[in-house]
């Protein structure tokens, strides 16, 4: 499932640098969960094609690691930056299966939970970005909103289309259509929010907090996304690695 990417890299990164959504709502609240950037040392798990790794040294962070499991996706990044001068550091590297490539200030982990196929998977992921984060550093994690209602106010209108699958069973396939032309697909697991919050918990994170999805406060986006904010198709999570006693 993971290695779809490899096949997706540059219709992806199309996708997510045409994607309204992206900018206005997914990344608002990203920032606004993470607070100040500048002069913070981040590890982005699951960077894809490095779109918030970028993101981060624009806005003044000190060091940025994007770390993806797809060669193809981290080959994208680089030709991304590439004349760029962002510096950012680019490795491929199973989250499930981390090293610790420092002791960051933040880790954000934006669509790679969902990609966990076991409970144990997903614990291994935690682990690994708990052992990256130094003391009193924070994670910021986006994943699927488990309450995600297909019957609800459409996303299809918005871009996005999402199936849950009927009996909520853990750990089930699932899928969501990005509508462009064509359509992309992307394949993932479903889990519950507290399959995930007890994931972190177990990785002995705390402060573990649920942040529903927020539009930037212009006034035309914030009539345009009404209907998407109240039946949304992601939700962001942060939690804190305890500091020293
Ligand atoms: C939907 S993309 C999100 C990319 C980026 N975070 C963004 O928001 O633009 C999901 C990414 O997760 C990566 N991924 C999936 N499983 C992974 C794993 N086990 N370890 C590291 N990366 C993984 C995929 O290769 C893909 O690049």
């Amino acid at each position: 499932m993971a290695m779809q990417y490899d096949q997706i890299s540059d219709a992806y990164s199309k996708a997510a640098s045409q994607f309204v959504f992206k900018r206005v709502v997914e990344s608002y609240t990203l920032f606004k969960v993470l607070g100040p950037v500048e002069g913070k040392s981040f590890l982005d798990v699951a960077c894809g094609d490095g779109y918030y790794a970028r993101l981060f040294r624009h806005r003044g962070a000190a060091r940025v690691v994007g770390v993806d499991v797809s060669e193809q996706m981290i080959k994208t990044a680089r030709g991304r930056d590439e004349g760029a001068g962002l510096g950012v550091e680019y490795r491929v590297h199973d989250a499930a299966d981390l090293p610790v490539l420092g002791s960051f200030d933040r880790v954000t982990a934006v669509y790679l939970l969902n990609y966990a196929a076991t409970r144990e998977q997903m614990l291994r992921m935690c682990q690994g970005m708990f052992a990256n984060l130094a003391p009193g550093g924070r994670l910021v994690a986006v994943v699927p909103n488990a309450d995600f209602d297909p019957a609800g106010p459409s996303s299809a209108r918005y871009g996005i289309a999402m199936r849950p699958p009927e009996d909520r069973k853990e750990g089930s396939a699932m899928s969501l259509d990005l509508l462009m032309d064509p359509p992309l697909t992307i394949h993932f697991v479903y889990w519950s929010r507290s399959a995930y919050a007890q994931a972190f918990a177990e990785a002995g994170f705390g402060d573990i907090r649920w942040h529903p999805l927020e539009c930037s406060p212009e006034p035309e986006q914030v009539e345009f996304w009404r209907d998407y904010l109240a039946n949304q198709h992601a939700i962001a999570l942060s939690c804190r690695k305890p500091p020293l006693a």
